[in-house]
């Protein structure tokens, strides 16, 4: 005993010490970076606010070679992804293989980049997606593990599915986490899926959302989303008071009514979006996250799994050209915004000692101007039309019911939206003329919690980066613009 209290005496202050230089995060902390934003931090950047703020995993939704080489040498613990219109592709085995040459094999060196997973499509049984993705998601998850396996990775390097939460359910007569079963129109390949990965060693990784409960559902009691105290129900005499461990363990449970109880589960997502509905905002964000975030530094896990749980949050940075069709929240998922900027305190160590993380650094901005509506424009007859113009090529959802612009008035309303796309259209003057509505402005014309954003100079923005998109916009542009103009 003498010699280790003397050795703790030593080392506890300077673990101590260490630890808190170090800006640790609950063990094995995962973030998703996704990357569906106009304007792009430069990967470097983004690479090192992983590592400032240590976050040692990251979740990608493709494998695109600017992110890899930016990763390569960091010891950050990957995950690349085939997005779910490649599914199909990789039904065919050369091509598997040819994904698996180009886009693991040639990362697999000293100093390259420490891939764990390949994501084998992203939510691909989603139901809007009408099963489209049904018959060809298990043929690309066989051929990627066993294209992995014959290029010798298959040990270290394992193909999951990252599925949404809705894959499985329990019944309405009987709605208890030991009830849970999968899906019975996607019952066979999720046998064949869930076999396939017990084989391989393999997770089975699922995404899950207690906002989206809340979201579907004006009756979804508010505290059961949260980690805090919601009414607990009860299920074979096992109190559930957060949606997120019922939620878990009826995966769980659906696992077990297929032979797999004991198969490892990563969830792929989880997070609290900060804007675009009357439940997305910074404080229920902060709640979620310190409940979530304490359980996971103490291992507590769930009722029928307990102990670590491996997490990836979702998400990195807010993404403004996100689809919306699932709701105007979408594109307000990061734990910093679009300029990499911490949006609230956070305590990724799960201590609840919140304070900011570390943003991106040096970021470089354009110009400190805006673009706004102009109260002495005369004809304000074709007002909606450039809003909803505006509106379709920019990011309007901050000014949605519940949302952090929506007490502006009309004129802000409208100077808002004029923002947005010229911010977007990277302040290029043509881009605030709407007909003689809008005009530049160097004053900062942001109100109370609305924030007129200026846009970041970016590394690659859609229009210079991705030729077939920026070629396919444009001509949205010009159909539109005659449309409008004559
Ligand atoms: C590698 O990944 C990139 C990015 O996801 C993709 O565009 C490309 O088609 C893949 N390469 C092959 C050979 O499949
Ligand atoms: C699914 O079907 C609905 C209704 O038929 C349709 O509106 C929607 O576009 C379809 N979605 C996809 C991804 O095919
Ligand atoms: C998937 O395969 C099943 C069985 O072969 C078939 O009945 C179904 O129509 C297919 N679904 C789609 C979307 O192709
Ligand atoms: C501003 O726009 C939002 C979203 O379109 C709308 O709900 C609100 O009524 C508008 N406000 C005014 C004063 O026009
Ligand atoms: C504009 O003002 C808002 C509110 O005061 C502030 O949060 C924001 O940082 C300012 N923007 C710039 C670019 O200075």
């Amino acid at each position: 005993m003498g010699n280790s209290g003397f050795l703790a005496s030593i080392l506890l202050p300077t673990f101590l010490c260490i630890h808190l230089l170090s800006g640790g995060s609950v063990s094995g902390l995962g973030v998703n970076w996704g990357t569906m934003a106009t304007h792009k931090l430069p990967s470097e950047t983004v690479v090192q606010m992983l590592k400032d703020n240590g976050i040692t995993k990251v979740k990608l939704f493709d494998a695109d070679s600017k992110t890899m080489d930016a990763l390569a040498g960091s010891d950050l613990e990957v995950m690349v992804a085939i997005p779910n219109d490649q599914l199909l592709a990789m039904n065919s085995y050369d091509r598997a293989k040819q994904w698996v040459k180009k886009n693991i094999t040639t990362y697999n060196f000293k100093g390259g980049v420490n891939i764990k997973y390949v994501a084998v499509g992203n939510e691909p049984f989603l139901t809007s997606y009408n099963g489209s993705f049904i018959n060809n998601t298990f043929p690309a998850l066989q051929n990627i593990q066993n294209a992995l396996n014959d290029a010798g990775v298959g040990d270290t390097i394992k193909a999951t599915v990252p599925l949404n939460a809705d894959v499985y359910s329990s019944p309405e007569s009987n709605p208890v986490p030991s009830a849970g079963r999968f899906r019975t129109d996607i019952s066979g390949p999720m046998s064949q899926i869930v076999n396939f990965l017990a084989k391989n060693s393999a997770p089975f990784s699922v995404n899950i959302y207690p906002f989206l409960s809340l979201y579907g559902n004006d009756d979804f009691p508010f505290n059961y989303a949260f980690f805090d105290g919601g009414n607990p129900i009860v299920d074979n005499g096992i109190q559930y008071t957060n949606v997120f461990d019922a939620n878990f363990d009826t995966l769980v449970s659906a696992l077990k009514a297929v032979g797999h109880g004991d198969m490892p589960i990563i969830i792929g997502e989880v997070g609290w979006p900060t804007d675009g509905d009357k439940n997305a905002n910074m404080a229920n964000a902060q709640r979620f996250y310190n409940g979530l975030l304490a359980r996971l530094a103490a291992k507590t896990g769930t009722p029928l799994r307990p102990g670590y749980i491996e997490v990836y949050l979702f998400g990195l940075i807010d993404e403004d050209a996100k689809s919306i069709a699932p709701g105007n929240f979408e594109r307000h998922w990061g734990i910093f915004r679009y300029d990499g900027q911490p949006k609230f305190p956070l305590d990724l160590s799960g201590q609840n000692q919140n304070k900011f993380l570390t943003g991106a650094n040096a970021v470089k901005y354009l110009p400190q101007q805006w673009c706004t509506f102009n109260p002495n424009a005369k004809d304000v007859g074709k007002l909606v039309d450039n809003i909803n113009y505006a509106c379709t090529f920019a990011d309007c959802t901050a000014l949605g019911f519940g949302s952090s612009c929506n007490s502006l008035d009309a004129n802000g309303n409208a100077s808002y939206a004029f923002n947005m796309y010229y911010q977007v259209q990277n302040q290029k003057d043509m881009a605030c003329d709407f007909q003689g509505l809008g005009i530049i402005s160097t004053q900062n014309i942001s109100q109370g919690t609305c924030n007129f954003i200026i846009q970041i100079a970016s590394s690659s923005s859609f229009s210079s980066e991705n030729p077939s998109s920026s070629v396919a916009v444009l001509s949205i542009f010009t159909l539109l613009t005659s449309y409008l103009l004559f």
